[in-house]
């Protein structure tokens, strides 16, 4: 018997070598190299879908042939999955969606596919017997009668019970449970996943049949497996959220038919989750009213503009080094918007702790947060809060100057929507938006001196 070849595989880029190397030469990670058992080479061209092989081959068209018609999209019946998506799961693609363990991956493709009516779906769980799935479904209260359910790991079998159903959606619960026969690494193995991916993405394309793929994701936050993974799908969609919070995001990372920008909230119940179509409600429960350290932002993360309290506090340091910590803000930015109220508005910080939070386990990148971030971090080290009903939004520059921000009227108008009375905004931002008809009181900010004296008089 000849004797199985092993080879090297980069657990990062999916390269590979004859001997390990310390650093990959294709995408430069250190210590990636892990041991494979290599494909068996004769049997790697097989084709290991039943029933395509004799499918003639595609030939090459025209691109002004082609005709520019919409992509078939199927309505999942979930608002935000829906939008997370760019309109509805398109036919054919390939949707991974990653998440830490727990988070509720398999809840929320459940959950969805029990309230597909007429649509017959397959689920496959390589982690889950099918008598927890059964709990599962009992839990989050939606039967249908379209949904099968086969608990496999091997492909070339999903793949024969695929073409006996003829689902018109499949859903594989996870890419790392998965192997194929024509790999002889263990299931989760680079190679592995590299291999069934490739197989999968084959037969959503040739069979036209949308299929949720559901991946790990690392300790270091990213797809568990090789990066071409993210790169074979179609879209790739991140589950997050913090396991002691109820609210859960979907993020979209990559997405070949619909936007980046795109966020969606859902909030975990005893009974499944729920989609959030307000967040800012969820997000400004507490009332804060006399508390000093907070600060309302109205922020977009996508299309949608919501409104973020943002909470600082400031103490003497009690060590020699201050201590700075952000949760849900980028830690360096939070360290040069102190470095701004230091220089430019006179505060001296320089011998205090700083904590920053985002409320609700929130991570936001928009800019326009920098305004509340710098008044909440004020607000704490001055001990005076700043009056209910007043939100912000303006990005701070370096010499302390209020940049202006895009889509302020979404921003105005979520805020009025939401009760607030009074909204500090970057000077010249308007350009054009008619403020006649708003209530809210517009104050335009061209520094964060004249900001301050706004706030705290
Ligand atoms: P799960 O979907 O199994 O996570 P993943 O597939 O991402 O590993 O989610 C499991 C968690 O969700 C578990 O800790 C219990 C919780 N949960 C609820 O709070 N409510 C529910 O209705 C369900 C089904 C799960
Ligand atoms: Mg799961």
């Amino acid at each position: 018997m000849a004797k199985a070849k092993t080879i090297y595989v980069c657990s990062n880029c999916g390269a590979d070598s004859p001997k390990w190397v310390g650093k990959c030469p294709s995408c430069g990670e250190w210590n990636s190299y892990v041991e494979e058992i290599s494909v068996k080479e004769s049997v790697a061209q097989k084709r290991i879908i039943p029933g395509l092989a004799d499918k003639e081959k595609v030939r090459p068209l025209l691109l002004r042939d082609i005709t520019s018609q919409e992509e078939v999209r199927l309505d999942l019946h979930d608002e935000e999955l829906n939008r997370v998506l760019g309109g509805g799961l398109v036919k054919g693609s390939l949707v991974l969606i990653g998440g830490e363990p727990g988070i509720g991956k398999s809840t929320l493709v459940l959950q969805t596919i029990l309230r597909l009516k007429g649509v017959k779906t397959l689920y496959v769980s390589g982690e889950e017997s099918s008598r927890q799935l059964k709990l599962r479904a009992d839990r989050v209260e939606h039967d249908t009668p379209d949904c099968f359910i086969l608990c496999e790991t091997n492909l070339e079998q999903i793949f024969v019970q695929a073409q006996n159903i003829q689902p018109d959606l499949l859903v594989i619960d996870s890419i790392q449970t998965m192997f194929t026969e024509l790999v002889e690494s263990s299931p989760g193995s680079v190679s592995q996943v590299r291999e069934c991916s490739a197989a999968i993405l084959k037969y959503a394309k040739e069979s036209g049949v949308p299929v949720l793929l559901i991946g790990h994701i690392n300790k270091e936050g990213s797809i568990a497996g090789p990066k071409v993974l993210e790169h074979i799908v179609d879209t790739v969609l991140q589950f997050e959220g913090d396991q002691h919070y109820m609210y859960r995001i979907l993020r979209s990372i990559k997405n070949r038919f619909g936007s980046t920008a795109e966020l969606g909230i859902y909030e975990m119940r005893q009974n499944g989750l729920r989609e959030v179509s307000n967040p800012s409600e969820l997000l400004l429960t507490q009332n804060h009213e006399g508390l000093s350290g907070v600060a309302i932002s109205a922020a977009i993360e996508g299309v949608r503009p919501f409104l973020i309290e943002t909470q600082a506090l400031v103490s003497s340091a009690v060590y020699g080094n201050p201590q700075r910590s952000a949760t849900g803000f980028d830690l360096r930015r939070m360290n040069m918007l102190l470095a701004v109220l230091e220089k430019r508005a006179g505060f001296k910080l320089a011998q205090k702790d700083v904590f920053l939070n985002i409320a609700g386990g929130l991570k936001v990148n928009d800019p326009a947060i920098d305004l509340a971030v710098i008044s909440a971090v004020l607000s704490s080290s001055l001990d005076i809060s700043i009056e209910a009903g007043v939100c912000m939004a303006g990005e701070v520059g370096l010499s302390g100057e209020i940049r202006p921000v895009n889509r302020i009227e979404q921003r105005i108008l979520e805020a009025e929507k939401l009760g607030f009375s009074r909204i500090l905004i970057p000077y010249n931002n308007l350009k054009g938006f008619d403020t006649s008809k708003c209530k809210i009181q517009i104050v335009q900010v061209k520094k964060v001196e004249e900001a301050f004296r706004q706030l705290f008089g």
